[in-house]
């Protein structure tokens, strides 16, 4: 059993520890809820233990399906154990319909099906409120090397596979979500961060209700309830 140790790192709904083993941290999933790039705040109680329960699922699935992540176990309904890792600074968009900021942008209704899957990326940098970057941009500006990427670009596109097809089978549509990647101790490229309803669209598969961070961001009401509704839907899932 590994120990916790000082607090590393902060962000807007997670902490992050070290441990006596300086090759995994712990993270705690918060309740605090931030949408705008931290304008709007809020709780929205229940979801840190949501979050985490959620993520531990969906990251030990995918790791079944051969992605490596930077999970390890869950420790506590709010914490689990990951590998240390470097956290590249590029946020990796899949969209499988056009939703949100995609929709907005170039004027497309909401669930606008794609042929294939859009990836869009961002720099992760809250002062210039993570801003949309090419792949030059990641190249040139030493963020990612171009092998890096294109083994980024691969692994989002099997996680999108393997995700949409969990979810299909918990009766939820994905319709977009972010990712974020970093490197291990060895060098080794694994997802990182989580994967929950803040940071996905998930649309009810037959009534298309929002059961994601939507309802908190567009005040849809029903929050909470949705994130429950998110848990139990994948803990079924992972049984079935
Ligand atoms: P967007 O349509 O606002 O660009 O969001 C695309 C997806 O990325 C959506 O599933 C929500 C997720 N997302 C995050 O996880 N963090 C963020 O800061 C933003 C802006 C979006
Ligand atoms: N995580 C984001 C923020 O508050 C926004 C979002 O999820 O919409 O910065």
């Amino acid at each position: 059993m590994v120990r916790q140790g000082a607090l590393l790192y902060e962000g807007k709904a997670k902490k992050v520890y070290a441990t006596d083993d300086p090759g995994l941290y712990i993270v705690e999933y918060k309740d605090d809820a931030t949408a705008f790039n931290g304008q709007k705040r809020g709780q929205i109680v229940g979801k840190g233990e949501v979050n985490n329960r959620i993520s531990a699922v969906l990251f030990k699935m995918l790791e079944r399906g051969g992605v490596a992540t930077h999970f390890v176990e869950q420790l506590s309904p709010r914490t689990s154990l990951v590998k240390a890792v470097d956290i590249i600074p590029v946020e990796v968009v899949v969209r499988n319909l056009a939703a949100g900021s995609m929709a907005a942008r170039l004027g497309l209704q909401e669930g606008t099906p794609l042929a294939r899957p859009v990836l869009e990326f961002y720099y992760k940098n809250d002062e210039l409120g993570d801003p949309w970057v090419t792949e030059d941009h990641i190249e040139l500006l030493g963020w990612a090397d171009a092998a890096t990427l294109q083994q980024m670009k691969a692994m989002a596109i099997r996680i999108d596979q393997l995700l949409t097809a969990f979810f299909r089978q918990c009766g939820v549509t994905l319709v977009d979500f972010k990712l974020e990647f970093g490197r291990t101790r060895d060098g080794s490229l694994v997802l990182a961060d989580e994967i929950s309803p803040d940071t996905c669209r998930l649309w009810d598969a037959k009534t298309g209700e929002k059961l994601d961070k939507d309802r908190f961001r567009r005040d849809l009401g029903g929050v909470e309830a949705a994130y429950q509704e998110m848990l139990a839907r994948v803990e079924k899932g992972e049984l079935a």
